[in-house]
């Protein structure tokens, strides 16, 4: 299927670029930004910041303005959520199939959040005559794939987060160096939010065609830390049932879900990987497992005030994004929804 990129240029964007180079089911044809990219060749409207090289399929291609019409009837959105908020709906009206990183319709109750592991059959509340599919804010997206599988073994009744998120997750030019190198920022805007409101709605069931909210409770707290890429995120959960360390470990290990079933191109072989070790994970040197796409735990042990605890990370832009978003439209495509 050809497929269209609006927001080509971003970081965001850029990762859509080099996970969608040479893919099974998609091939990019039409690239999307601003005025200040459109009618220039990919390469030179694009500042470049992965650590890979831009494929060589994009290069000369022309960045469209997102005025200009869109041809793909499928279309993945690395767009500024107040950007998409309009355009994004329009695209749904002409009946295009819009996969997005934008938080601007995540909270729509026709929107589905979808994290392929925790709730595909979220993506049942879809309107074949046209639709948006969200996934998480990058944070989230880490998140929810341990607690749900927590969530399945034992209950959930509590979550606190405390997340250290990479310079890419502010997007490009992002964070100035002068108030992030030798230092932190402490909070995010609005991410602490997003983190609390999306979980719930991902964790939720499926109920007569709408989406319920999961029950339990949970607190964030963001802060941006000098790590290129990488989302690190300190969690304390309390279960519903008793649950030890090693059980939970083994709860983690076995995790699996339906992209793993379904071989999809994009899925990690496991979604969830485990460390032994009180030092990891570090960003540095976990964030690429699986290709980008497996939240890595370690240093779990129980907790004396809410049950356990655990550090992860998990790859920003691609499970966090581009790969998240991917990974939704190879199960729509599998399933027949596409
Ligand atoms: N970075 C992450 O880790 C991450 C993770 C999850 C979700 N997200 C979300 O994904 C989206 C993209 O993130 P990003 O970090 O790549 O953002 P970004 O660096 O701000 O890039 C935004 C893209 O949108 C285009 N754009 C900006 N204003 C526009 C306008 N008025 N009209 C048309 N195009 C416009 C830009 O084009 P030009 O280059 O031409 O200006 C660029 O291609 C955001 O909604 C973000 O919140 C990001």
């Amino acid at each position: 299927m050809k497929v269209a990129l609006v927001g080509a240029t971003g970081p965001v964007g850029q990762r859509f670029v080099s996970l969608l180079d040479g893919h099974p089911f998609f091939e990019l044809a039409e690239l999307f930004a601003s005025g200040r990219s459109a009618g220039k060749r990919y390469f030179e409207a694009a500042n470049w910041v992965l650590e890979v090289p831009m494929p060589e399929f994009v290069k000369d291609m022309k960045v469209k303005f997102i005025d200009e019409p869109v041809e793909s009837q499928v279309v993945f959105s690395a767009l500024p959520a107040d950007v998409a908020m309009d355009y994004e709906a329009s695209l749904k009206n002409q009946g295009k199939f819009v996969f997005t990183n934008a938080s601007a319709h995540r909270m729509d109750d026709d929107v589905p959040i979808v994290v392929p592991e925790v709730n595909p059959d979220h993506l049942e509340i879809v309107s074949r005559e046209g639709f948006i599919v969200a996934n998480p804010n990058c944070t989230t997206a880490g998140l929810v794939i341990p607690l749900k599988a927590i969530q399945d073994a034992f209950g959930l009744k509590s979550v606190i987060v405390v997340s250290m998120q990479a310079l890419s997750g502010a997007g490009f030019p992002g964070v100035p160096s002068l108030s992030i190198v030798d230092n932190l920022i402490p909070h995010i805007k609005n991410e602490e939010a997003k983190v609390r409101r999306e979980s719930r709605k991902i964790l939720g069931k499926l109920k007569d065609g709408k989406i319920e909210q999961a029950d339990f409770t949970i607190d964030a707290r963001c802060t941006r830390v000098p790590v290129r890429d990488g989302h690190t995120e300190v969690v304390f959960v309390q279960t519903a049932k008793p649950a030890s360390a090693e059980e939970v470990i083994e709860v983690f290990e076995n995790f699996s879900g339906v992209p793993q079933e379904m071989n999809l191109p994009t899925a990690p072989a496991n979604p969830i990987v485990v460390r032994r070790n009180q030092f990891s994970p570090q960003p540095f040197f976990e964030r690429m497992n699986g290709g980008g796409m497996s939240v890595t735990v370690g240093n779990v042990r129980e907790a004396d005030i809410m049950g356990i605890t655990f550090t992860l990370v998990s790859h920003n832009t691609i499970r966090g994004a581009a790969g998240g978003s991917i990974l939704n439209a190879e199960l729509a495509f599998k399933i027949g929804v596409l």
